[in-house]
C-alpha cells in the first residue's frame, strides 16, 4: 500500500497518561488517538528505542501487529527498562477495513532513579533538633515555633570543565524541599516530594537541569522544610513529627554529561554543608515565620547554633524510593487582590474568591525589626476575620524585616493556606491592591472539561466546584484546604470523583493516589478512611462509604481513562477487602463491625439507618468486583461476585423493605440508596421514585448528607424527575447548594448550613468553605443537563450517549470534555420550541442520541459515527421552556 493512500498519523502520544514525562517508574503504558478521520482501530503496532547521548538508539520492543482496538494504557512489554534512560516511542494502527496508518511521531519518557539504584546517602542538619534555633522572641510571637524546625540550608559547589550536553538531578526527601541552581529555581513544582506513607515509599522527582548548569563553578542550594513528613498533619495527634519522623533529611544524584562523552555524577554527601536561613519555621498547616535578619550574619551566635555551615550528617537510605514523574502541585494561577479594607488591627485584602494556595506580597521599605504578619481565614465576620473554622492550623506568616530602603517581595515557602482574606498586620499604611497577590496551588492537571448554560446559578455552581477542586486536588485530594485536617478521605473524594474526571485529566493523579490506597490497607484486608493512613484511625479501619472508596475508585479510574492497568493493578486489593467484608457479614447485610460509621454525612435528615448505608455500598463493592472480573476476563469469578450482590439485594430488601414499600426510616436517602443501587424489584421501583419525589416535595429541599445527594441527582434525572433535579439545583434557598452561593460562595461548602441567616456559622469544629463533595453535582450537569454519558461497555468514551434534557427554564446548555479518546460535546439552543443539538463523537468512539419523550425524535436512539452532527428536534408538548423568541 502506497503510503499517500495511509490514513493520517496517530496523534496525543501519551506515557503513563503524561505526555513525555520525565522520571516515570520503569512499567509504562501508552496512549494515543486515532488520527483525524480514522473510524476504527482493529491492531496497532508499537515501537520503543532505547536512545543515548552519544550512540545510536537500540530497539528495545516491537510489539508487531497486535489485534486490538486498544488505544489507551496499552502496556509496555518489551526489553526490561532501565533506570534513568531516555526512551522513544511511536505508533501506527489499522482500520477495520485494513487501511494502514503513517507512523505517528516519536514520542519521548524518561525514567527516573528509584532505590534500585539509588547510591546517594540522606544528608540532614547535624544540629540536634531546635538546639539554638527558636528563642523566645519567636515563641512569643508564634508559639507554633516551639514546636517547629527552621528550614534547613544545604550547599554544594561544582565545577564542570567541559561544555554541558545534558544534566538531570534525581532527589528527594524525607520533609519538602526545593533547589536552586545559582539562585535560579530547578523545576516548577511546589511541595515536592508530596505526601506517601513514607514508611512504605518516597517518590523520587526527576529535573532537567541541562539550562540551570554551565561550564565553571555552580553553587547547589537546597531548602528543606519538615512537610508532611516531619511537620504538623491532620487534627490528631496535634503535634508535628509525630507520624513519620522528626528528622528531615534530603538526598539525590546529579548525572552531568558533558562534549567528551563523559559522564558525572554528583552525590549528596558527607561534602556538602547545611546551616539554618531565614526562616524559622515553615510548615504546611501552620504557616511560616521568616526572619530577614538571617541570623548566620551575626557573630554573637555560638559556633554550634546551628546558623553557621557546617558539614552535614549522612545516613543511608532503607526507605523504598519510586520515581514518580507527577503531576506534583505547583503555582497555577495567580490573581492581585481585588478589594482592601481596614480591620481592627490592620487591612484586609480580598483576593474575590476561596482557594489555597499563599499570598506574595511587594512589602515597602521597612525598619529593621519590624513584624508584618499574614493571616489568611474564608470568610468574614463583622468585617474580620473569622478564623475559629480553621480549629488548630494558624495560617498565619510573619515577615521580620531586617530593615531595608527598598521594597521586598516575600512569599512563603513550604505552607499553603486555605483562604479568600488576607489580613496584614504590622504596616502603617494599606499597600495598593496590585501589591498583595494570590497563588493558587494545585496538581498540575490538564483541565479537559467545560460546562456552560443560561442558567446564572449552574454556572456559579460549576465554577465553584472547579475552584474547589483545585483547592484540593493536592498531593492528595484532600477534604479541605484551610482547617488543621486536610486529609485523604476516601468518601469525599469517591464522591466527587466522576465530576473531577469531568473536569480535569485526573488518571496518573489518581493512579498515585490508588497506589497510597493500597499503601494504607491493613493485613486483614480492610481499607481506611483516609489515604495516607494516619494514626487516629487505625484499629478501626473499614468505614461503610469510605473504605469502600478505595474498592470503588478503581471503577472511576477505569469509566473515564479506560486505565485497565490499573484495574490489573487495584483486582487483588479488590478482593482482599471483598473477603474481609465476607468474612464478618456472611448473610449479605452489613450490620456489624462498622467502626468509624459515619453514615451519610452532613445529612439533615440522619435517620437513615446506617446499616442500610453499609449494605448498598457492600452490594456496590460486589457489582463492581463483578464487572471488574468480566473486564479482566475471569468469568468465574464475574458470575460469583454477581450472585453476591443479588445476595447482598436480597438481604437488604428483607432488612430495609416494607411490604408496603417503605424504605429503611424513610427519609430521602433511604430511597435514594436503594433506587440507585438497583435493590429494588422493577415495581418497588417505581413506587420508591414516587415516594422519594413526595418526600422532597414535602420538604421543599434535599436532606441528604453529601453520599446520597450525589445519587440523588443522577436518581432523578434517570427516573424521569429532570424538572425536579432542575428546580433543587437552581434553588437559591436554605438548604441548597444555590444558597452557597447567594451568599457569596465561590467554592462549595462542607455542610448545607456552614452559615445560615437563622443560626449563623454552623458548627465551629466542622465548618470548611471549600469542599468537593457536594460539587457531585458538577457531574449531573455534564451528563443529565447536557447530556454527555458514558454506557456501560463506553470507558473511556469509546462509547457516548448524548442524552440532553432540557428543562429547569434553560435555553441553552453545552459541555465538552477533552477526552481520553479525544473531544467529546454536545450542546444544545431551545429555540421557538424546536431543539437544535450539536453533538462531537471522537474518532474512533460511537455516539448514540437519546432525546426524550418531549422532542419529536424522527430516530430514536440514532448512531453517530466520529465527527460533528447538527440535529433539530420539535416539541410535541408544551416544555414549560422558554423558547427563543
Ligand atoms: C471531613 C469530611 C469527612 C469526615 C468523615 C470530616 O472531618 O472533613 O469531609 O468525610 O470528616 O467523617
Amino acid at each position: 500500500m502506497s503510503s499517500t493512500s495511509r490514513i493520517a498519523k496517530p496523534t496525543a502520544q501519551r506515557t503513563n497518561f503524561q505526555e513525555s514525562p520525565l522520571g516515570v517508574d520503569v512499567g509504562v503504558d501508552f496512549s494515543w488517538q486515532l488520527g483525524l478521520g480514522t473510524q476504527t482501530q482493529s491492531s496497532y503496532e508499537i515501537e520503543v528505542d532505547k536512545l543515548s547521548i552519544d550512540g545510536p538508539a537500540e530497539r528495545v520492543w516491537d510489539s508487531r501487529r497486535v489485534t486490538s482496538a486498544d488505544t489507551v494504557a496499552v502496556s509496555y512489554a518489551g526489553q526490561r527498562l532501565l533506570e534513568a534512560t531516555r526512551y522513544c516511542w511511536r505508533v501506527r494502527t489499522w482500520s477495520e477495513q485494513g487501511r494502514e496508518s503513517q507512523w505517528s511521531d516519536w514520542a519521548l519518557f524518561e525514567s527516573g532513579l528509584g532505590s534500585k539504584g539509588w547510591q546517594a546517602p540522606w544528608i540532614f542538619q547535624p544540629v540536634g533538633i531546635l538546639s539554638g534555633a527558636i528563642t523566645p522572641d519567636d515563641v512569643l510571637l508564634s508559639p507554633i515555633a516551639h514546636h517547629s524546625q527552621p528550614v534547613v540550608e544545604f550547599r554544594k559547589t561544582i565545577e564542570l570543565y567541559e561544555e554541558i550536553v545534558a544534566a538531570r538531578l534525581y532527589a528527594t526527601a524525607r520533609g519538602v524541599y526545593s533547589v536552586t541552581i545559582d539562585s535560579q529555581p530547578v523545576g516548577s513544582s511546589v511541595l515536592v516530594p508530596g505526601w506517601t506513607d513514607y514508611a512504605q515509599r518516597i517518590h523520587t522527582q526527576t529535573f532537567d537541569v541541562t539550562e540551570n548548569l554551565h561550564t565553571g563553578i555552580n553553587e547547589i542550594s537546597v531548602a528543606l522544610g519538615d512537610g508532611w513528613y516531619a511537620g504538623y498533619i491532620g487534627f490528631d495527634p496535634r503535634h508535628a513529627g509525630a507520624t513519620y519522623g522528626w528528622q528531615p533529611a534530603f538526598t539525590c544524584e546529579l548525572r552531568v554529561w558533558t562534549s567528551s562523552g563523559t559522564e558525572h555524577r554528583i552525590f549528596s554527601n558527607g561534602s556538602w554543608e547545611a546551616k539554618y536561613g531565614a526562616i524559622r519555621y515553615s510548615d504546611g498547616l501552620q504557616g511560616e515565620l521568616y526572619d530577614q535578619r538571617n541570623r548566620s550574619a551575626s557573630e554573637n551566635l555560638p559556633q554550634d547554633s546551628g546558623y553557621r555551615w557546617r558539614p552535614v550528617s549522612t545516613e543511608s537510605v532503607t526507605e523504598n524510593l519510586q520515581p514518580l514523574s507527577g503531576p506534583y502541585t505547583a503555582v497555577i494561577s495567580e490573581d492581585p487582590a481585588v478589594a482592601l479594607h481596614s480591620s481592627k488591627n490592620g487591612f484586609i485584602y480580598d483576593l474575590g474568591y476561596n482557594t489555597s494556595g499563599r499570598t506574595i506580597v511587594m512589602l515597602p521599605p521597612l525598619e529593621a525589626g519590624t513584624v508584618v504578619s499574614m493571616a489568611h481565614a474564608e470568610v468574614l465576620e463583622n468585617g474580620e476575620l473569622y478564623t475559629a473554622n480553621l480549629r488548630g492550623a494558624s495560617q498565619v506568616d510573619y515577615f521580620i524585616s531586617a530593615g531595608s530602603d527598598v521594597p521586598t517581595e516575600y512569599e512563603p515557602t513550604f505552607t499553603t493556606h486555605g483562604f479568600r482574606y488576607v489580613e496584614v498586620i504590622g504596616l502603617p499604611d494599606p499597600l495598593p491592591t496590585g501589591s498583595l497577590r494570590g497563588r493558587t496551588i494545585s496538581a498540575d492537571l490538564k483541565r479537559i472539561g467545560h460546562f456552560d448554560c443560561s442558567s446564572k446559578v449552574l454556572n456559579q455552581i460549576y465554577q465553584a466546584t472547579i475552584r474547589t477542586q483545585q483547592s484540593n486536588f493536592q498531593s492528595i485530594p484532600t477534604d479541605c484546604p484551610q482547617r488543621d485536617e486536610r486529609l485523604g478521605w476516601l468518601g469525599d473524594a469517591y464522591r466527587f470523583a466522576p465530576a473531577a474526571s469531568m473536569n480535569f485529566d485526573t488518571a496518573s493523579y489518581f493512579r498515585k493516589w490508588m497506589q497510597d490506597i493500597r499503601d494504607a490497607q491493613s493485613a486483614e484486608g480492610a481499607f481506611t478512611d483516609c489515604a495516607p493512613r494516619v494514626g487516629f484511625h487505625s484499629s478501626r479501619d473499614g468505614a461503610p462509604g469510605f473504605a469502600d472508596a478505595g474498592h470503588l475508585m478503581v471503577e472511576i479510574l477505569y469509566r473515564y481513562h479506560r486505565d485497565r492497568p490499573a484495574l490489573e493493578q487495584h483486582y487483588p486489593a479488590m478482593e482482599k477487602w471483598m473477603t474481609y467484608l465476607g468474612e464478618l457479614h456472611p448473610t449479605g447485610l452489613r450490620d456489624h463491625h462498622l467502626n468509624n460509621n459515619y453514615g451519610d454525612w452532613v445529612s439533615i435528615d440522619s435517620s437513615t439507618p446506617k446499616e442500610l448505608i453499609a449494605t448498598y455500598f457492600y452490594s456496590e463493592c460486589a457489582r463492581t468486583m463483578a464487572s471488574a472480573a468480566t473486564v479482566l476476563g475471569k468469568a468465574v469469578a464475574a458470575q460469583k461476585w454477581d450472585e453476591l450482590r443479588q445476595k447482598i439485594a436480597g438481604a437488604f430488601h428483607k432488612a430495609f423493605v416494607d411490604a408496603d414499600g417503605r424504605i429503611g426510616s424513610d427519609s430521602q436517602a433511604s430511597y435514594a440508596y436503594a433506587i440507585a443501587g438497583g435493590l429494588l424489584e422493577a415495581d418497588a421501583q417505581d413506587s420508591a421514585v414516587r415516594r422519594l419525589v413526595a418526600l422532597i416535595k414535602a420538604s421543599g429541599h434535599l436532606t441528604t448528607g453529601f453520599t446520597s445527594t450525589a445519587l440523588t441527582w443522577d436518581v432523578l434525572a434517570d427516573n424521569g424527575q429532570m424538572d425536579l433535579a432542575y428546580e433543587l439545583a437552581q434553588s437559591t434557598s436554605y438548604p441548597s447548594i444555590g444558597y452557597m452561593m447567594a451568599q457569596g460562595g465561590t467554592t462549595i461548602w462542607e455542610r448545607w448550613d456552614g452559615w445560615t441567616e437563622d443560626e449563623g456559622w454552623g458548627p465551629v469544629q466542622m465548618n470548611s468553605f471549600n469542599h468537593f463533595a457536594f460539587g457531585a453535582i458538577a457531574h449531573w450537569m455534564y451528563q443529565s443537563v447536557a447530556g454527555i454519558r458514558l454506557p456501560p461497555g463506553g470507558e473511556g468514551y469509546q462509547a457516548i450517549v448524548f442524552e440532553p434534557q432540557p428543562g429547569g427554564g434553560l435555553d441553552f446548555a453545552s459541555a465538552s470534555i477533552d477526552s481520553v479518546a479525544g473531544l467529546v460535546e454536545s450542546t444544545w439552543h431551545v429555540r421557538d420550541h424546536v431543539l437544535e443539538c450539536e453533538f462531537t463523537v471522537p474518532t474512533g468512539s460511537q455516539g448514540q442520541v437519546r432525546i426524550g419523550e418531549r422532542w419529536l425524535a424522527e430516530v430514536a436512539g440514532e448512531h453517530l459515527p466520529p465527527g460533528k452532527h447538527t440535529r433539530r428536534y420539535t416539541s410535541v408538548q408544551d416544555p414549560g421552556i422558554k423558547g427563543g423568541d
